[in-house]
Parts: C-alpha cells; structure tokens; sequence
C-alpha cells in the first residue's frame, strides 16, 4: 500500500510486479463519478504513480455496482457560462492526456456500467478489459442529455474502432456488453469475475499489441470519405431527431468531418461545441428530465416490502401484458380470467415477449414457469398482491371486489388498472377499503415506463408506499396521483386529443394535424396516437372525462366507433392502415396555418395541466412534468408542459388562450390556476 490517508476517493498499491492498482472509490457515495475534485485528486495521483516508474498501471473501480457512470451531472447544472464549462472540460482533458501520455501500459479493467466520462477515461488507457456479464456495459451516452463527449471521447474512440461503429455508440448513446464491445474492437479482453485481475495483469506483463481499427475503420475516417458518410449520419440522425432540438449529434458529426486526424483539434472542438450545448435550453431541460426520473424512482425507496405473488385478473391486452412483465421481472404470477380462451393469446404473447428480452432458452422457459395460467383464480389466496384489469366497469369491478377480496391473504393489496373510475366509486364492496390503490398502466405495457400510483380518500399510504415499492421492483415508474377522473397523464392527453379530431372534422388533413405536433416534438401526432389507442377506447375516456369536466365529445368520434372504425385494430380509424401502418396522404401546408394548428393543440393540453396542478392532482409542477414526458412522451428537450409555460411565460399564453376562446369558444377558457401562475412568476422576479 503507497499512500494512506492522503486521498478521499482513490486508493493505490503495488504489487510484487511492480503493477500499480489505482482503485476509484469515491467518498460518501455509492457510485464513481467525476466531480471538479476528483479531477484533481486523480492527476495528482497520476503523476506520483509515474515518478516511481511501475511496470504498468491497472484502474479498477471500489464500488461493487460498477466501474464509473460518467461525469457528475449535478456538477453540470451548476455551470453558470460558456467560460465554466470550458475550464472543467479542458481541466478533464488535461488528467486524461497525462494518462494517455504514460510510458507505461496501462489498463482500464471494467465491471458494471462504465458510461460517460467513465469510458472516455478507459479509451485513455492502452488496454481495456471488461467482466463477462450482461451487467457489465460501456458506452458514451452524452446525446441522451443533450450533449455530446467533451473529453476525449470521440477523438480517442473514432481513431479505435473507425467512424461507421464509434458513431454508431455516440450518436445512439447506447451501451453494450464485454463481447460486443471486443467485436467492436473497443476492448482488448472479456474474462469472468474469477479471472479479471489476471486478465489485467497479463496485459501489462505480456503486453500485446493493442486493439485497433482493420482496413475498413481507417478507411470510413480518411478525408475522402467523410463528407459521404457525414451525410449518411446526418440522416439516420434526423430520423430520430431534428438539428434545431437536439444539435448534439449533429455537432459530433461535424466536428468528426472536419477536424479528425488532428487529434489536438478535435479535443479543442468537441470541448468548444460541448460548453455551447451544456449552456443551451435542450440540454437543460433533458438534464431535467434525468433528474425528474431519478426522483421517481426514489419514490419506491420508503418500502422495503416485495411481494412473493402476484395474481392477476382480467386477462386482456392490458392484465396479460401486466402479468408476463411481472413474470419477466423474475415473480411468481398468476393470471385469471373468467373467459378461458383469453388467458393462451396472453401466455403467446408473453412468450414472444420473452424471447425477445431474455433471448436464452433455459431464461425463456424459467419466465413461462413463473406464469402461472389460472382459470379458477386459486391464486389469490397466496397472493401478496391481487392487480385487477378487467373490463372498464365500476359495477362489474363491484362485483368482482365482493367475491375476491374475502379470499384475499389479510394483509394483501389490491390494485386496480382503471384508467378512469375513482377509487372511491370502487370502494364501496370493499370491507377494507384502505388496502385498495390504483396502479395505473400505460398501454403498451413492455414500452411504457410510467404508472399512476393512484392515492384514494381511503387508500392507506402504507398501502400506496408498497405499491411504489413494488413499481420500482418491476423496473417502472411511479406516479403518485390523486384519485380524480382520468387521473393525471389521461386527463390532459384527453383535451389535446379532441382537439386534434375538431382540427380534422374542420378539414385539415389528419397528417398535417400530426406533423404539427411532431415539429413541436412529441413522439407521434395525436391523431395517429388516437388511432394507435384505439378509438373506441378514446371516446368511452373522453365520455367520462366529459361527463365530470363538462366538455363535449366531438361528433366525429362518435360517428367513427358507431361505423366500426376503431384505429389501428380494425384498419381503419382516421387513416387506414396496411400491415399496421398508417397510409398517410401528402397534404399541402401552404393553405393552413401550422403555427395555429400548434397552438390549438398545445394550448389545451397545458390549460388541463394547469387546472390539475391548482386541484393537486399531483404534488407539483416537476411530478407533472415527469408523468407527461414518461407516460406520453412529451418532448423532452422542452422538459415537460409546466416547464415550457415557465420558458413561453404564463402570461403570454393566457393571452393565446382567451385569444382562442374568443374566437372558437368555451373549450379554451382559461383555468383560473393560471392567474396564480403569473402571481407567482411575478412574485419571483
Ligand atoms: P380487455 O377487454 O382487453 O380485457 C378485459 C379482460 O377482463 C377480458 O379478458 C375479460 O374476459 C376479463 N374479465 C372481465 N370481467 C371479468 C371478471 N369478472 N373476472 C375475470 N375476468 C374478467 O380490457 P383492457 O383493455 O385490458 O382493459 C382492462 C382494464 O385496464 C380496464 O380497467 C381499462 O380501463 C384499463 N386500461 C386499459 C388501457 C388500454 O389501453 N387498453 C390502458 C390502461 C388501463
């Protein structure tokens, strides 16, 4: 052991081959990351390591979870300016260059995740070696939050493995495991837990020669051919993501054609474009966002409680899928249903669901054994938790609830999937009504991370803590909301849908009221999501939703379900669909004002978020901002609905709206919650 006492976050020592074993342990946390402090800590250490010339140098994390998730992002949110930025990422640059620049070989030996700046410091080294398991994964994920690497990430990582591969992890922000990382070319050897030291050992002792690029990785970097593949990354990227809201990989791509081979410029651009992008809107508010995920899921921290068994009933397209996903997270289910011939279609499709997550066969036969079909219901007796998805029906869910809950364990739970009834309107057979709560999935199941958590008059919070423990324990996230019609993310999806279909029934072209909504970032246009929900199902949410809110249906609609036009599921709705695609015909923009479109549809989702925050549907304005990007995908470079009134101004979009409830009517009076936005928008100016 060299040094004791003298650093917080790294420990060293030597072993009797003169290696050096630099071990990450970063003080009072649970995870590595690079903070400004341990950048120094690190370089100081990295020049002592050097003065007593080792055989080599091997980097290894302390924690058990794994090897160094990136930068700290808490340290991003306090960069005040474009001059902060840069001093930080230069300062980066300069620990990792003395750690390129040894004489010595030196290894980055990988467990867990090694993300961020946590890869950008193993291509640093000569030599990577990776734990064998699907928990171990690299990758360069910056453009997630808006950025890019700054510290050597891609000048290092290009040159490695060539530009079609590097830009492949860069661009995606993916991650991948040990072997596809060594077929990659991005580390040099796999090993098991019990042969990783060796492995690292070996490397320095033997030093092979290490990874680099085969002809065709050279190739795809020489000047030649950059600006053709520019062009081909560029588009694949503008599939995804256009350059005016996430600039990031679009700036990666541009520093890549002009700058590589001169690894000196491309560390000075990507630092230069990176302080640019930190400091920018997008990249805020989806730093935002990562913060508002990680809130939810501390939300399941207070419970330790796990079920043992999990019983399902209804099983349709939701409790089917509800019940495969459970068993896919490893717990014992069991799945009712009182029609027979409902249960194999879900145990069919938790199969494919299987062999697409699990992949190994002996994997996929032990998730189809935790699937437990049963007809009977004999399993709700051992239950732990009893998930009900049954039809959309408070007297049938009554009468359920009677039989059920007598043969329920005492200290049982039962959770309802109802998308729209209060909980206090289910109540009523209950002879415990605090143990039920709603747990409130998004269609498809396997896709969407959100579930309302939904808290009713009677709910015990006991009762709901468990139910976000065990959200969190299935790999979703929770949203507490209060039981009011359509919940939270429902009610103002709702307003936005109907709006799109009075839009189409006006006559703009269904694909124009789409692209309106798609420019102003939201993963798919409502009229196609409409469609994709199923119109049968839109209209009976917008009938209760209308019913307590006092707002009409649109005849279109209505008309649609009545001729059997349900979306999607029946090939026809507002389009037609062959194979499952929307066939969309071309429409003309020029004859209608795009910017009005927008406004009519975002006008009224963010009038409905602020009716739900004045009535605490949910505790605030960054929960609700979490269930809409999480259950709705609402553009997450805007941060969610209340952080875009915050950016637009609230007194600035009351005026849009009572513009537009002069001009078309009651639907678009203000709620009164935004005077004491403005109020208070004022109030801390
Ligand atoms: P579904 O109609 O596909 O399935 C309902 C299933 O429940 C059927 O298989 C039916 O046989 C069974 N069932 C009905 N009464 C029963 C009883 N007394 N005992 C045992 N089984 C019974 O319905 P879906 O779409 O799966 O919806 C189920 C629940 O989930 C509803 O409360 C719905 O509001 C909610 N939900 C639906 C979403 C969707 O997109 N479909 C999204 C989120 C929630």
């Amino acid at each position: 052991m060299d040094n004791a006492g003298d650093y917080l976050h790294f420990r060293t020592e030597t072993d009797q081959d003169n290696v050096a074993w630099l071990t990450f342990d970063k003080a009072e946390t649970g995870t590595n990351v690079f903070s400004p402090d341990v950048l120094e800590e690190l370089d100081r250490l990295l020049q002592g390591i050097a003065a007593q010339h080792p055989r080599g140098l091997v980097v290894l994390s302390g924690k058990p979870g794994g090897f160094i998730a990136g930068a700290d992002i808490r340290s991003f949110t306090r960069v005040r300016n474009e001059q902060d930025a840069m001093a930080f990422l230069q300062r980066g640059q300069e620990v990792f260059n003395r750690l390129a620049a040894c004489t010595f070989p030196t290894v980055a030996m990988i467990h867990g995740f090694c993300l961020g700046g946590g890869t950008e410091m193993a291509l640093a080294c000569r030599y990577r070696v990776m734990r064998d398991d699907p928990g171990t994964r690299i990758g360069l994920p910056e453009v997630r939050l808006g950025i890019h690497p700054g510290w050597g990430g891609s000048a290092r990582m290009v040159p490695l493995i060539g530009a079609v591969k590097a830009m492949d992890l860069i661009l995606s922000g993916r991650s991948i495991d040990g072997r596809a990382a060594q077929r990659f070319g991005l580390v040099d050897r796999v090993a098991p837990e019990r042969h990783l030291r060796e492995a690292a050992r070996r490397l320095i002792l033997d030093q092979p020669p290490p990874c680099r690029a085969g002809f065709l990785g050279r190739l795809s970097n020489n000047a030649l051919v950059r600006p053709l593949l520019g062009r081909i990354f560029r588009r694949q990227v503008a599939k995804r993501a256009s350059r005016l809201h996430y600039p990031a990989p679009y700036a990666m791509i541009d520093i890549w054609q002009r700058h590589t081979g001169n690894q000196f410029r491309v560390l000075q651009a990507e630092a230069e474009s990176l302080a640019r992008l930190i400091t920018g809107a997008t990249a805020r508010n989806l730093i935002r966002v990562f913060f508002l995920m990680e809130r939810l899921k501390s939300l399941g921290k207070d419970s330790s409680w796990r079920p043992e068994h999990v019983h399902v009933i209804g099983a349709g397209a939701m409790g089917g899928d509800i019940a495969s996903w459970c068993a896919l997270r490893g717990f014992r289910v069991s799945l009712q249903d009182q029609a027979p011939e409902r249960i194999a279609p879900a145990l069919a499709r938790a199969h494919t669901l299987f062999r697409r997550k699990l992949k190994h066969p002996r994997k996929v036969q032990a998730a189809m054994d935790r699937l437990i079909p049963d007809h009977k219901g004999y399993g709700v007796g051992r239950a732990d938790i009893v998930i009900e998805a049954i039809f959309e029906d408070a007297e049938v869910k009554r009468a359920l609830y009677r039989d059920t809950e007598p043969r329920m364990k005492s200290d049982a739970i039962l959770a309802t999937n109802t998308s729209s009834i209060p909980l206090e309107e289910l109540t009523e057979s209950l002879s415990r009504p605090g143990r039920l709560v709603g747990l409130h999935f998004f269609n498809p199941v396997a896709k969407m991370q959100l579930v309302e958590i939904v808290h009713g008059q009677a709910t015990d919070s006991d009762v709901a803590g468990r139910a976000m423990a065990f959200t969190r324990q299935i790999d979703r996230l929770p949203l507490p909301v209060s039981s009011t019609p359509g919940f939270l993310v429902n009610r103002i999806l709702m307003p936005y849908l109907m709006e799109a279909v009075v839009l189409e029934s006006e006559g703009v072209p269904a694909t124009l009221i789409d692209q309106a909504a798609t420019v102003f970032g939201m993963p798919m246009g409502p009229v196609e999501l409409a469609d994709t929900v199923g119109l049968d199902i839109c209209l009976h949410v917008a009938e209760i939703l209308g019913s307590h809110f006092n707002a009409e249906v649109p005849e279109r609609l209505q008309k649609l379900v009545a001729g059997g036009n349900l979306g999607k599921k029946s090939g026809q709705g507002f389009y037609r669909y062959k194979k499952g695609k929307a066939i969309k015909p071309g429409a003309a923009a020029s004859s209608w004002n795009m910017e009005d479109i927008t406004n009519r549809l975002v006008l009224r989702l963010l009038n409905e978020a602020v009716s739900c925050i004045r009535e605490q549907v949910v505790g605030d304005a960054e929960l609700l901002d979490a269930g809409m990007v999480f259950g709705t995908g609402f553009a997450p470079f805007r941060g969610g609905p209340m952080n875009h009134v915050d950016a637009v101004g609230a007194a600035e979009l009351l005026k849009l709206l009572e513009n537009e409830k002069h001009l078309r009517g009651d639907r678009f009076t203000p709620d009164p919650g935004w005077e004491s936005l403005i109020r208070s928008a004022n109030g801390s100016q």
